[in-house]
C-alpha cells in the first residue's frame, strides 16, 4: 500500500462520524490517512455538509494534513480506495421506527438488530451493500471493506454468499463495549484485557477471559452474573440476568442476548416504551438532532461527549484499531465478523461468523476456537439460519422465503404472526424494497 491512505466512508453524514475522526486522529503516527471522502446521498446533503464540516476543524485543530472531501457521488469517492467504511441506514431512522414498532403493535420484540426489525433491516440493506461491493469490484478491487452497517452479520452473510467478493469484514462495536466493560469490573486499563469471542453479531459469547494473558474467566463469570451487562452498550435498557444460569452457562453473554433470555421482561420493558411513544428509534432522533445543532457551532472542533448516549460509542476504536492492523500487519487478535473456515464447530464453513480473529495484512484469520457451549449451540444455529434465509430473501425477493426467515426466527411465537408482521413491514417499507415489488410480469 503507498504511503498516504484514502479511506472512504459511504454514509459519512451518520452523527457517529465524529467518532472515526477521532479515531483517525488519534492513530496518525501509525495509519497515515491523507484523503477521507465522506459519502451519502441526496437526502442526507445538510447532514454531510454539517458533520464534514466538523470533521475538518477536528482534523484542523489537530493539525495533520487529511484532507475531508464531501460528496454525492460514490463512484468517484471509491476510486483508488484504500479501506472503505459503511455506516449507513436505508430509509434512515424513520424506517427504524417502523422495525420497532410494527411488531410492538403484535406484541412482537421489537428493534432495529433483532427480530422483523433485524429482517427488514437487511432486507432493506442488503440490495445496498451489493451494489456498493459491485461498485468495490471496478473503482477498488484491493480495498477492503468494513461493514458497520446492520445487521451487520447478516449482511457480512449476505456478501459471502452472494458475491466473490472476499475483502470483506463486518464490524461491531459489542465486543469492545464488552472488553471494557469487563476491564472496568476488574479495575484495570482496557488493553490488558483479551476475550475469546465466538458466535454471531449481537449473538456473541465471550469464552474465556485474559487479565494480562492469564485466565480470569471464572472470577469475571462471578462479577457478572451480579451485573446488569446490558449497560455495555446505551441502546439496551435490561437487567441482569439469574446468577444460577450464568454460572450454568460457563460464558459471557452479550446485550443483546437480554432479548433472547429474558424475552417477556424485555417485551413488557419495549411496550411500555411503545405505549409512550419512545422506542429507541424516537430515542435516537431526539439525541440526533441535539448533535446536529451542536456540530454545527463554528467553535465545535471535538467529538461531542453527548455522542456516547449512542449505542455505537467506542465504534471508532474499533474500526481505527482494525485497519491500523491490517495496515501495519500487526497480527494482534480482535473480534471481527468474517468467514468461519471451520473455527467454530457446527457453522458452515463458508457462513460469516464473529470470532476472535488474529489481523494481519491479508486480514483476519480466525482462532480455532472449537465447540460453543452446549447450552448456546441450538440458538447460534437457529439465528445463523436465519441470517442465511434473510439474505436469501433480500437478494431473490421472494415472498415465502421471507415469511420463512420470520417464521423461524426466535422472537416470533408462530407463522400467522409472522405472515401479519411481514405484511404490514412490507406494505410499509415498500419504497425501499423494489425487489419485492417490482416484478417483471410474464
Ligand atoms: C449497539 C450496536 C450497534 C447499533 C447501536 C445502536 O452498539 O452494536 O450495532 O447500531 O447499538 O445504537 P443507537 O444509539 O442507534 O440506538
Amino acid at each position: 500500500m503507498a504511503e498516504g491512505i484514502k479511506i472512504t466512508t459511504i454514509g459519512g453524514g451518520s452523527s457517529y462520524t465524529p467518532e472515526l475522526i477521532e479515531g483517525f486522529i488519534n492513530r496518525y503516527e501509525e495509519l497515515p490517512v491523507s484523503e477521507l471522502w465522506l459519502v451519502d446521498i441526496e437526502a442526507g446533503k445538510e447532514k454531510l455538509d454539517i458533520v464534514g464540516n466538523l470533521a475538518r476543524r477536528m482534523i484542523q485543530k489537530a493539525g495533520l494534513p487529511i484532507e475531508v472531501h464531501l460528496t454525492l457521488d460514490r463512484q468517484k469517492a471509491l476510486k483508488d480506495a484504500d479501506f472503505v467504511t459503511t455506516q449507513f441506514r436505508v430509509g434512515l431512522l424513520e424506517a427504524r421506527s417502523k422495525d420497532e414498532r410494527i411488531p410492538l403493535k403484535h406484541a412482537v420484540i421489537g428493534q432495529e438488530t433483532n427480530g422483523p426489525g433485524g429482517l427488514f433491516k437487511g432486507l432493506r440493506t442488503i440490495p445496498v451493500i451489493l451494489d456498493i461491493v459491485r461498485d468495490m469490484k471496478e473503482y477498488c478491487p484491493d480495498a477492503w471493506l468494513i461493514n458497520f452497517t446492520n445487521p451487520a452479520g447478516m449482511v457480512t452473510e449476505a456478501i459471502l454468499r452472494y458475491t466473490d467478493f472476499r475483502k470483506v469484514i463486518g464490524l461491531c462495536n459489542v465486543p469492545i463495549g464488552i472488553e471494557m466493560g469487563v476491564a472496568r469490573l476488574l479495575d484495570v486499563d482496557h488493553d490488558r484485557i483479551r476475550i475469546d469471542f465466538a458466535g454471531l453479531n449481537h449473538m456473541v459469547y465471550g469464552l474465556d477471559v485474559y487479565l494480562d494473558g492469564v485466565s480470569v474467566k471464572d472470577r469475571v463469570i462471578e462479577l457478572l452474573s451480579a451485573e446488569d451487562t446490558s449497560s455495555f452498550v446505551k441502546n439496551i435498557d435490561g437487567q441482569a440476568f439469574e446468577q444460577g444460569f450464568i454460572r450454568a452457562l460457563g460464558a459471557l453473554t452479550c446485550p443483546y442476548h437480554q432479548f433472547y433470555y429474558k424475552t417477556d421482561e424485555m417485551l413488557a420493558h419495549d411496550l411500555k416504551n411503545y405505549e409512550a411513544g419512545t422506542t429507541r428509534a424516537e430515542v435516537v432522533k431526539k439525541l440526533e438532532s441535539e448533535l446536529f445543532e451542536r456540530y454545527k457551532d463554528p467553535d465545535l472542533a471535538i467529538k461531542p461527549p453527548q455522542l456516547a448516549e449512542r449505542g455505537g460509542a467506542h465504534y471508532s476504536d474499533a474500526a481505527v484499531r482494525l485497519i491500523t492492523s491490517i495496515y501495519t500487519d500487526k497480527k494482534d487478535i480482535q473480534p471481527v465478523n468474517t468467514i468461519n473456515n471451520g473455527a467454530i464447530s457446527g457453522i458452515p464453513d463458508d457462513s460469516a461468523v464473529e470470532i476472535s480473529s488474529l489481523i494481519t495484512k491479508d486480514g483476519p484469520k480466525p482462532l480455532v476456537l472449537g465447540d460453543l457451549p452446549v447450552a448456546a449451540q441450538g440458538l447460534v444455529m437457529q439465528i445463523k439460519s436465519f441470517e442465511r434465509i434473510g439474505a436469501e430473501a433480500a437478494v431473490t425477493g421472494n415472498y415465502d422465503t421471507a415469511l420463512l426467515a420470520m417464521t423461524i426466527n426466535p422472537l416470533v411465537p408462530s407463522d400467522k404472526v409472522a405472515k401479519v408482521i411481514l405484511d404490514e413491514m412490507l406494505e410499509a417499507h415498500q419504497e425501499h424494497l423494489p425487489q419485492f415489488f417490482s416484478k417483471v410480469e410474464s
